[in-house]
């Protein structure tokens, strides 16, 4: 059977965020607790942003630490689903690209699993940034922890062969096989995933992309918004191997596949 192409407007993990929480389960809320502690660390005041907050688990965790927390996504699904299941946090829509939810009313965005990488453009990046400083009081934080392209430099392994997964959900087994390539003429790593499931239904095919973003892109780009870097690693992170832990400080390297960063909205001269 050849597989059904979704809209690019669609995503089936985002369309249904039950669905994107058993495929990618974080029951400890490591994100949520890495967050918090650069947040902590840096010594942010309590008015965070979770820009591209998906399902709301970590805008729950970081409201239950005790911050006063607006989740924003541009996936309808996702915020009907905070709403429902991680309510503590408001929840608004909002576009990655340009948002204005008001001058110096955030102490932190923070901005994860690559949310910041949809911007592929270095308009769109142009936007993000411009519109976080905006959002954020002076001295303000953005915590980002995206996909790092500097890892694709010489290196084939996550390109050479498909990669698949599978688990189940509400009795049926999903199974999903990704193939990623780059384009280096745009900086995109496009992903093509072919889902299938075992209750008959037809295969669906997603295609999505992530702007491959270099540490230095990344601090000049922050820079010339205004921001100035506190730090830039490539872990350890929720998402790298091994995981961060409590205690754990953050690396000086940017060569593995994850970047990490956090950065101070600076005051104007
Ligand atoms: C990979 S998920 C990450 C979700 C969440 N931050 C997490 O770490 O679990 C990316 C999220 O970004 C959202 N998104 C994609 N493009 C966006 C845009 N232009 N503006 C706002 N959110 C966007 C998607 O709907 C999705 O919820």
């Amino acid at each position: 059977m050849s597989p059904r192409t979704g809209a690019s407007a669609h995503n089936l993990l985002t369309d249904h965020p039950e669905l994107y929480e058993a495929r990618f389960p974080d029951p400890g809320r490591l994100a949520g607790r890495w967050t918090e502690d650069c947040l902590r660390r840096h010594g942010a005041g309590p008015r965070v942003l979770d820009m591209g907050c998906g399902t709301g688990r970590d805008a729950a965790h970081l409201h239950d630490a005790g911050r006063r927390v607006t989740g924003a996504d541009l996936s309808g699904a996702m915020l009907a689903h905070a709403r429902a299941h991680h309510p503590g946090p408001g929840y608004v829509r909002a576009d990655l690209h340009g948002f204005d939810l008001g001058q110096g009313v955030f102490d932190a965005v923070v901005c994860l699993d690559s949310t910041l990488l949809y911007c592929h453009t270095n308009d769109q990046l142009d936007g993000f940034l411009s519109s976080c400083r905006r959002a954020l009081a002076p001295d303000g934080l953005l915590v980002a922890e995206m996909r790092n392209g500097a890892y694709f430099l010489g290196r084939t392994d996550l390109l050479d062969a498909p990669g698949t997964a599978g688990f189940t959900w509400r009795g049926t087994v999903h199974r999903s096989t990704t193939t990623l390539t780059l384009n280096r003429t745009d900086q995109l790593l496009c992903r093509t995933r072919v889902w299938t499931a075992d209750d008959g239904s037809e295969p669906v095919e997603q295609r999505s992309a992530w702007r491959l973003l270099f540490p230095q892109e990344l601090r000049h780009f922050l820079a010339a918004h205004g921001f100035e870097v506190l730090e830039l690693h490539d872990g350890p992170g929720p998402r790298t191997e091994p995981p961060w832990r409590e205690g754990r400080l953050p690396g000086r390297t940017t060569d593995a596949d994850r970047l990490h960063v956090v950065a101070r909205r600076t005051r104007p001269a």
